[in-house]
C-alpha cells in the first residue's frame, strides 16, 4: 500500500495533459486539450482533456476518467501500479505502507458477498433435492417444465420454501455475518431489527459472473398468480451490477467464441431450455432492455448477435430497442422472430437442436428486412408512412460506425425501396454530420466557449415531462433502504459533478457559469440547505459518507467553479474507501442511471439545466421520504385500531393528515418545476 501522503504528492505533481500527452498528440483548445481517443478507432479528435478538472472524456466512445484511470486502462495496470508509474514519471519516491484492517475489510467485502451467495446457492439447491422434506414441489415444478436432472444441476437451480426455518436464521447459525447477509440482498432487515428472507416460496435461479461465481439470484413464483411479481431478483450489490451482467454468460462464453455468434433471448428459462436442446451460445438480458455494458460483455467473444425474442408485440418492441444500440457498438445484428405463440423456451422444448438451428438459419434477417417487414404491414401504400419507414431505417444505418459496412447497407436500402443510392448516401451523411456537429458543439461547450447551437434542432426523445425512473423490478420489496437509494443517488450525482457550480436559474444560452449574482447558492449549498430543513439524512452509508465529507472539507474560494469541482473530483476519486472512490468514478464515467437522463442526451449542456434539475431531484427525494413515513403511519393507525387504543389512533390519524398536507405541497411544487 502506498500511504496517503505519497499518493497526494504524486497527484499534486501529475498533470493529466502531460500524462495523456505521452500517448496521444494533444492540441490546445481554450482551457482544454483535444486528441484522438486511444480507446476506440477515432478518426476525428474526440478525446477532450480538461486541465482544470484534471479529467479526460471521449465524446465519441464515452470513456472518461482521471490521469490514474487513464494509465490503468491504457497500460492495463492496477491502481497501485498506475500510481507507481506516475511516481516514476515525476520522480517521486514511493513509501509503501501496511494495509489497515479497515482497508483489508473493504477489499474483502466483495469476496464476502460472493461467499454468502455461494452458500445460499448450495442452501437453496439442497432444499430443492432434499426428499426428506416436503419441499419436492420445487423439484416437481422444474420437472413439469421439462428440465432434466442434468440441466437442473448444471444451472444450480434451487428452491426457497415458504414456511419452516428461514435462510436468514440458518445462515446466521452457520456463522455468516448478518451484515453480509443483508448486504447481499438475500436477507432483509426490518425496521425493528428482525431479519427476513427476500426469497420464499420461489424456485431459484442463481446468476453467475463471467468466471462462474454466483453473484445474485432470480426467484420465480410457482403459480401463475398475477397479483405477485413473477420474478424477484437480488438488488444491485458490489458484486452484482445489473447492466454489466448477462444471465448464462458463464455457460455460454466458450460456445459464443467457437460459433462466433451470440444468441440473445429474454429470460432465464429461455437460456436453460436452449442449452438443454444443445444450443449453448445463448444469454439473456433478463427482462431489462439491453445496455451498452451488456453488449460489451458479449463483444469480448464475438461481434455477431442474433436477437431471438417472442413473436408477440412486447417481444418485437424489445428487439427494436436493442437493435440500434447493438449497431452503434459496431456489432452485427440479426433478428429472429418466433411464431407468435412461442418464446425461445417453448420453442426449444418442442424442437430438436437441428430444427432450432435450421429455423434460426432460415428465419434470421438483417435489421433492414426486419424493420421493413414489421412496418410494411402498417403502411398500406401510404406514401408518408413509407417515407417515415425509410427514414427510420436510414437512421439505423447511419449509426453504424464502420464506413464500409455502412455502405453495404446503403446499397441494400436503395435496392429494397428502389431509390437512388446517392439519395440514401446523402441522407446518411446528413444524419451523421448533424450528429457530429451536435457532438462537437457539445464538446466545444465543455471547453467553455458556447456557440449558438443549430436553432431548429430538437433532439429525439427530448421530453420536458420526463417520467420517473422505472421503479425497481421487485415490486413486493418492502419499503426499506433500496426504496430511497435511487433518489439519494441522484442527489449525490449532482453534488459530485456540479456541487460547486452556481444553481443558475438562467438557462439561456448566454449562461456564464462564473457570472452568477452573489446571492445564487451553489448546487451543494442548495442541497445541504434543503436536506437540513427537513432534518434528512441519507440512508445509504456510502452516500451519507460522501455527503458528510463533502461539507467537512475545507472549501477554498475559487474563481472558477470548474477548478473547484476538479478538487472535489480529485478528493473523492482518490478516497481510501473504495465504495466512495468508485461512486466518484461512476459519476465521471456517466455510469449513473439518473431519471433526468433525457436531459443529458439533450442539446443543452447539463450545467445549464442545474437550476431546473437539482430542485427536481431534491423534491422527488423529499416526496419519497414522506411517502414512506405515510406508509409507516398507516400501519401504526392500523395497529392502534386493532389494539382498541382510540387515543393513539386519533393521534396517528392527525399525523397522517399533516404528512399528507406536506406531501401535497411538495407535489404541487414538483408540478410547478416541470
Ligand atoms: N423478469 C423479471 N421480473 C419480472 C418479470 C420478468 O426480472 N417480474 C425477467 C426475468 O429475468 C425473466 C425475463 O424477465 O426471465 C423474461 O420475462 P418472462 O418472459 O415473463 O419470463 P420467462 O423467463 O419466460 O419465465 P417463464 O417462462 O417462467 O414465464
Ligand atoms: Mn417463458
Amino acid at each position: 500500500m502506498i500511504d496517503r501522503a505519497t499518493v497526494d504528492r504524486i497527484l499534486d505533481a501529475t498533470r493529466i495533459e502531460e500524462v495523456i500527452g505521452d500517448f496521444v498528440s494533444l492540441k490546445r483548445r481554450g482551457a482544454n486539450y483535444l486528441g484522438l481517443c486511444p480507446f476506440h478507432q477515432d478518426k476525428n479528435p474526440s478525446l477532450s482533456v480538461s486541465s482544470t478538472k484534471q479529467i479526460f472524456k471521449c465524446f465519441a466512445c464515452g470513456k472518461a476518467g482521471t490521469a490514474v484511470s487513464f494509465i490503468m486502462d491504457h497500460e492495463k495496470l492496477s491502481y497501485p501500479e498506475a500510481l507507481k508509474y506516475l511516481a516514476k514519471k515525476y520522480g517521486i519516491e514511493v513509501v509503501e505502507k501496511e494495509q489497515t484492517p479497515e482497508e483489508i475489510a473493504a477489499r474483502m467485502k466483495g469476496e464476502s458477498l460472493l461467499i454468502v451467495n455461494e452458500y445460499a446457492q448450495k442452501y437453496y439447491q439442497q432444499l430443492l433435492w432434499d426428499a426428506g422434506r416436503t419441499h419436492l414441489i420445487g423439484l416437481s415444478y422444474f420437472k413439469e417444465r421439462k428440465f432434466t436432472d442434468e440441466t437442473i444441476r448444471k444451472f444450480g437451480l434451487g428452491f426457497a420454501p415458504a414456511g419452516g426455518k428461514s435462510f436468514a436464521a440458518t445462515a446466521k447459525e452457520e456463522g455468516y455475518k448478518e451484515e453480509y447477509l443483508v448486504d447481499s440482498g438475500l436477507v432483509i432487515k426490518r425496521d425493528d431489527g428482525s431479519l427476513s428472507d427476500r426469497f420464499y416460496d420461489r424456485v431459484m435461479f442463481p446468476i453467475h459472473s463471467l468466471s462462474g461465481r454466483v453473484i445474485a439470484f432470480g426467484g420465480r413464483i410457482l403459480t401463475s398468480d398475477k397479483s405477485k411479481a413473477k420474478y424477484i431478483n437480488s438488488p444491485e450489490t458490489e458484486v452484482y451490477v445489473k447492466n454489466r451482467s448477462l444471465y448464462g454468460i458463464y455457460f455460454a462464453k466458450t460456445a459464443i467464441a467457437n460459433k462466433d455468434c451470440c444468441l440473445l433471448v429474454e429470460g432465464y428459462t429461455d437460456v436453460i431450455s436452449m442449452h438443454q436442446a444443445g444450443i449453448e451460445n445463448v444469454v439473456a438480458s433478463s427482462g431489462t432492455s439491453l445496455t451498452v455494458g451488456q453488449i460489451s460483455l458479449i463483444k469480448r467473444f464475438t461481434d455477431k448477435i442474433i436477437v431471438i425474442y417472442d413473436g408477440d408485440a412486447a417481444g418485437i418492441k424489445a428487439s427494436i430497442r436493442g437493435i440500434d444500440m447493438i449497431l452503434q457498438q459496431g456489432m452485427k445484428v440479426e433478428v429472429v422472430l418466433l411464431p407468435p405463440e412461442d418464446d425461445p423456451d417453448s420453442f426449444a422444448k418442442a424442437h430438436s437442436r437441428e430444427e432450432i438451428e435450421e429455423f434460426i438459419a432460415t428465419n434470421k434477417c438483417d435489421f433492414i428486412t426486419f424493420k421493413t417487414n414489421l412496418l410494411l404491414k402498417e403502411i398500406d401504400n401510404d406514401p408518408i408512412k413509407k417515407a417515415q419507414l425509410i427514414n427510420d431505417i436510414i437512421e439505423s444505418v447511419s449509426v453504424i460506425p464502420d464506413q464500409i459496412e455502412r455502405n453495404v447497407y446503403v446499397g441494400m436500402v436503395a435496392s429494397r425501396f428502389d431509390i437512388k443510392e446517392d439519395a440514401v448516401f446523402q441522407k446518411v451523411r446528413q444524419l451523421r454530420s448533424r450528429r457530429n456537429s451536435l457532438e462537437q458543439s457539445r464538446s466545444r461547450m465543455a471547453q467553455q466557449d458556447y456557440p449558438e447551437p443549430p436553432a431548429e434542432y430538437i433532439p429525439a426523445g427530448y421530453d420536458e415531462n420526463v417520467p420517473a425512473a422505472e421503479s425497481a423490478d421487485t415490486p413486493d420489496q418492502p419499503l426499506t433502504d433500496a426504496f430511497l437509494a435511487v433518489n439519494e443517488k441522484e442527489i449525490i450525482y449532482y453534488l459530485l459533478k456540479f456541487g460547486e457550480y452556481p444553481l443558475h436559474t438562467d438557462d439561456s444560452l448566454r449562461y456564464d457559469r462564473n457570472a452568477a449574482p452573489a446571492d445564487v447558492p451553489t448546487v451543494a449549498e442548495y442541497i445541504r440547505k434543503s436536506l437540513e430543513e427537513d432534518e434528512l439524512q441519507f440512508e445509504n452509508p456510502v452516500f451519507r459518507k460522501i455527503f458528510e465529507e463533502y461539507f467537512a472539507q475545507p472549501h477554498e474560494k475559487e474563481a472558477d467553479c470548474e477548478v473547484a469541482q476538479g478538487k472535489i473530483i480529485r478528493f473523492f476519486s482518490t478516497h481510501p474507501d473504495q465504495n466512495v472512490s468508485k461512486t466518484m468514478m461512476d459519476v465521471i464515467c456517466d455510469n449513473y442511471p439518473i431519471t433526468v437522463k433525457v436531459y443529458r442526451d439533450s442539446l443543452t449542456p447539463e450545467e445549464q439545466l442545474l437550476g431546473k434539475n437539482v430542485p427536481r431531484v431534491v423534491i422527488a427525494y423529499r416526496i419519497k421520504v414522506i411517502e414512506r413515513l405515510c406508509a409507516a403511519t398507516v400501519k401504526e393507525v392500523d395497529a392502534a385500531f386493532k389494539r382498541g387504543d382510540g387515543e393513539a389512533c386519533k393521534e396517528k390519524m392527525r399525523l397522517l393528515s399533516a404528512l399528507n398536507t406536506v406531501k401535497n405541497n411538495l407535489l404541487h411544487l414538483q408540478a410547478s418545476k416541470k
